[in-house]
């Protein structure tokens, strides 16, 4: 593996990438790197968290990071297993306190919770002796999601990130992955604009460090990369967008917008995606476009953190 043998990993848990130093993040991604080339052997395994128990505690909805975390704890040979809202004792109107120690005395090595609270995981982490990674709590963070993006974006642009600018486009005030990016994104040397209706752009965006827009036209001028991110109905207060087809006239990323940006410049979005509201049906087809990448950065990126969590103490 391409690993440093004098660094070390000091983390417990997993909550958000401000945690992480730079180091972290380097060492992480060039881990990942590693386990991509497992990823594309034939046969996509190896023992290294032989005997290791991982619960995947996801209280809200998930597709891709759901799947990935287990499709990473079983590449890596650990024993995984889901909790969902659905199905579980949770609908009887048990506390996420009682859920959690209930989960621990099955004595598991990694929880990767995702919950619509913020601070859910960090609950956890002061709660419990065992890892804990976040896999999205409410609007707060994100941080294997940001940790993929970038994976993603180095495969395009280097591992040096400075001079480069990413457009993070659609409703920012609701999304945990932009918060997670903009830290990471800035810590890895980007410049990062921002683009949204003043309805969904956070009270305190102008202390974030990033350039402002409401008009995509000027917003995505010469940018490197552009993430999208899908409009948050179900956490939206009614009135916040009176009109969805004005919103997609005005913030649809389109063929016509993207040549706006740099030549070269790449296309992402954490999924799911709502084609034709935030992203066009033809950039969300177009090669461009790295939500598949994405996806499959997704699996070695959490192969990465599972190791390390896995490991710390053998
Ligand atoms: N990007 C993301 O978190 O997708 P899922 O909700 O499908 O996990």
């Amino acid at each position: 593996m391409n690993t440093d043998n004098r660094y070390l990993w000091n983390h417990k848990d997993l909550l958000d990438v401000s945690q992480l130093s730079k180091e972290d993040v380097h060492h992480l991604l060039n881990l990942a790197q590693s386990f991509q080339e497992i990823n594309n052997r034939p046969v996509k395994k190896v023992p290294t968290l032989k005997g290791k128990t991982i619960i995947l505690f996801f209280v809200e909805n998930s597709t891709r990071t759901k799947t990935s975390f287990d499709v990473a704890g079983k590449r890596l040979s650990a024993d995984t297993f889901s909790l969902g809202k659905s199905g579980s004792s949770i609908n009887k109107g048990e506390s996420l306190k009682d859920t959690a120690l209930t989960l621990q005395a099955m004595n598991p090595d990694i929880i990767v919770i995702r919950h619509s609270s913020s601070g859910a995981a960090q609950y956890l982490a002061d709660l419990l002796p065992c890892s804990i990674v976040n896999g999205g709590d409410g609007w707060h963070a994100h941080p294997t999601q940001a940790l993929l993006d970038s994976y993603a974006l180095r495969q395009v642009w280097g591992t040096d990130f400075s001079g480069k600018t990413l457009l993070i486009l659609g409703d920012i005030e609701h999304s945990r992955v932009a918060r997670s990016n903009i830290y990471l994104l800035h810590l890895l040397g980007a410049r990062v604009r921002l683009c949204a209706p003043r309805t969904l752009l956070p009270r305190h965006v102008t202390q974030w460090g990033c350039e402002v827009f409401s008009d995509l036209d000027e917003a995505v001028r010469g940018v490197d990369a552009v993430m999208c991110l899908r409009l948050q109905l179900e956490r939206q207060e009614a009135g916040l967008l009176p009109m969805l087809t004005e919103y997609s006239r005005r913030y649809c990323l389109t063929p016509e917008r993207l040549a706006k940006a740099a030549p070269d410049a790449c296309v992402l979005h954490p999924g799911p995606m709502n084609r034709g509201w935030e992203i066009s049906d033809e950039i969300a087809d177009d090669p461009r476009c790295l939500v598949l990448n994405q996806v499959s950065a997704g699996v070695a990126v959490r192969m990465a953190i599972l190791y390390l969590l896995g490991t710390r103490n053998d």
